[in-house]
């Protein structure tokens, strides 16, 4: 899967040689995505490998996939869909990028080929977004993309011991402009 996003941005379906650019990235930012990211905190060079083997899988059954954001041949984060609800045609995406990349767009416009995507390519009826309460910058995201707010997801992220209220937001085909 290759979707050439804008002039600066490819998105490319994980590989394996991603993995030691990909794991790079995310011990630099540690701390940044472990705040809204649970896994970050654990996150090795194995644990990198088996999520792009998890998605290698996830693609070859036509469920979805995780694509590298490639910022002028840079690795710059991740985006890409947790499955598909093909009884509801619906999904969700999830996403991430480095902090030397934030700024700059490149994640609404990711985001957006991905929605595009889903919409024209697979038919989906609906896409969600889930967002912790003060993920500034990801909220500003979805209502960049026309996500709509619908409630609280109470405590439905677990980090360590403790639970953690996530905003569902939601876009429909049929608002996709
Ligand atoms: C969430 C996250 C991807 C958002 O990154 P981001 O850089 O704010 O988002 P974008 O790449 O879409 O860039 C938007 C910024 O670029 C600016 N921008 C510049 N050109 C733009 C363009 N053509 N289109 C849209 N925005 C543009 C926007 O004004 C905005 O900047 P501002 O926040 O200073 O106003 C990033 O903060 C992140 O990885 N956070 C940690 C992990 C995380 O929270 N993941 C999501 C979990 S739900």
């Amino acid at each position: 899967m290759l979707i050439r996003v804008r002039g600066d941005l490819e998105l490319r379906s994980a590989a394996p040689a991603h993995a030691p650019e990909l794991d790079a990235l995310i011990a630099a930012d540690r701390e940044r995505l472990a705040r809204f990211m649970p896994w970050a905190a654990g996150q090795t060079i194995e644990t990198t490998r088996a999520f792009i083997a998890r998605a290698l899988q996830q693609e070859a059954e036509n469920d979805g996939f995780q694509a590298v954001l490639v910022v002028d041949g840079e690795l710059a984060g991740t985006a890409g869909f947790h499955r598909i609800d093909r009884a509801n045609l619906s999904t969700s995406i999830g996403y991430w990028l480095g902090s030397a990349y934030e700024g700059r767009g490149l994640m609404t416009a990711a985001v957006g080929a991905l929605v595009d995507h889903a919409f024209r390519a697979w038919g989906l009826h609906r896409l969600e977004l889930r967002i912790a309460p003060d993920n500034d910058r990801s909220r500003a995201l979805a209502a960049r993309l026309g996500f709509r707010e619908e409630g609280v997801l109470r405590e439905s992220e677990r980090f360590g011991d403790e639970y953690r209220d996530l905003i569902m937001h939601s876009l429909l085909a049929s608002e996709r402009s």
